[in-house]
């Protein structure tokens, strides 16, 4: 496997894998289950993968924790040499940003979809996603990319750009990994203790109700949003919300263009489910 630091090196890297199927699957490293299944993915339907890291300073707020964000390296390579990547792209930051962070330009994702839910308390998150994907889209050029759906905004803002942009990548969303008490992976599950871990396990509860609910065809918003809560009962929720794949809140599902999105806190702890209808 090859540690790629320089937009030279891959450009010789891609020159010496000419014509194969690039998957690639963008992190910010302290890579866990959730992210090597996305690369497991990339390894099995493509020639090639490539894993980039890179803790992208552009989607942190000032008082967020770019500093303190976990960076893992010989970890996240040794994990990545296991699962059968072919190379890990892991740029400094003046490498992405040769022209500083304040003088380039930039995208901005449409308000409706970006401004909503976890665009309320990151202002300017999704802007900074897109641009670092987009640079990383057109150093890589990847035949197909892989997010996980548990970052369901994401996902979707990032659709969008491929859409509208006309980029011609594959985004192949991924299901979400749980663990055994279906307890959505995430980095932050590290700092549940085990009273609030107990808590946090109402999310997997309450997106399992709303998923019997939809199985037996009660579609209302309202109906799933109100079992749902219920469920969450104890918890801080920041949203528990039915919408589209546009990120607007519907009044019923439509299967194939409809999730519900949660976000709550577990004491300091802020976790993010989601299901996908
Ligand atoms: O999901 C992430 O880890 C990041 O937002 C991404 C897509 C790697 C962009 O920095």
């Amino acid at each position: 496997m090859q540690i790629i630091k320089t937009i030279d090196e891959l450009k010789a890297f891609k020159e010496n894998n000419k014509s194969k199927t690039i998957g690639f699957v963008p992190t910010m490293g302290a890579l866990h289950s959730g992210h090597l299944s996305l690369i497991d993915n990339a390894v099995s339907n493509n020639d090639i993968a490539i894993v980039s890291i890179f803790v992208n300073p552009t989607q942190f707020g000032e008082n967020e924790d770019f500093d303190i964000y976990p960076r893992t390296h010989q970890k996240d390579i040794e994990l990545c040499k296991s699962t059968g990547a072919s190379a890990v792209f892991m740029p400094e930051i003046d490498v992405l940003y040769p022209n500083g962070l304040d003088n380039e330009v930039i995208l901005t994702p449409p308000v409706d979809m970006a401004n909503v839910f976890e665009g309320t308390i990151r202002e300017n998150h999704f802007g900074g996603v897109l641009r670092v994907v987009l640079k990383l889209f057109n150093l890589i050029s990847p035949t197909n990319a892989y997010f996980g759906r548990k970052d369901a905004q994401q996902l979707l803002i990032i659709k969008k750009m491929v859409n509208d942009l006309f980029l011609d990548i594959n985004i192949i969303p991924c299901d979400i990994v749980r663990d055994k008490n279906n307890l959505a992976l995430s980095s932050r599950n590290i700092y549940l203790d085990s009273a609030s871990y107990e808590m946090a396990l109402k999310i997997p509860n309450a997106i399992n109700k709303a998923i019997s609910l939809v199985s037996a065809n009660i579609l209302e918003s309202k109906i799933i949003e109100n079992t749902a809560m219920a469920c969450l009962n104890g918890l801080e929720v920041d949203y528990c919300n039915v919408v589209d794949f546009n990120l607007k809140k519907i009044r019923e599902i439509k299967k194939g263009d409809s999730l519900l999105l949660i976000a709550a806190r577990v004491g300091k702890v802020r976790l993010l489910d989601n299901c996908w209808f």
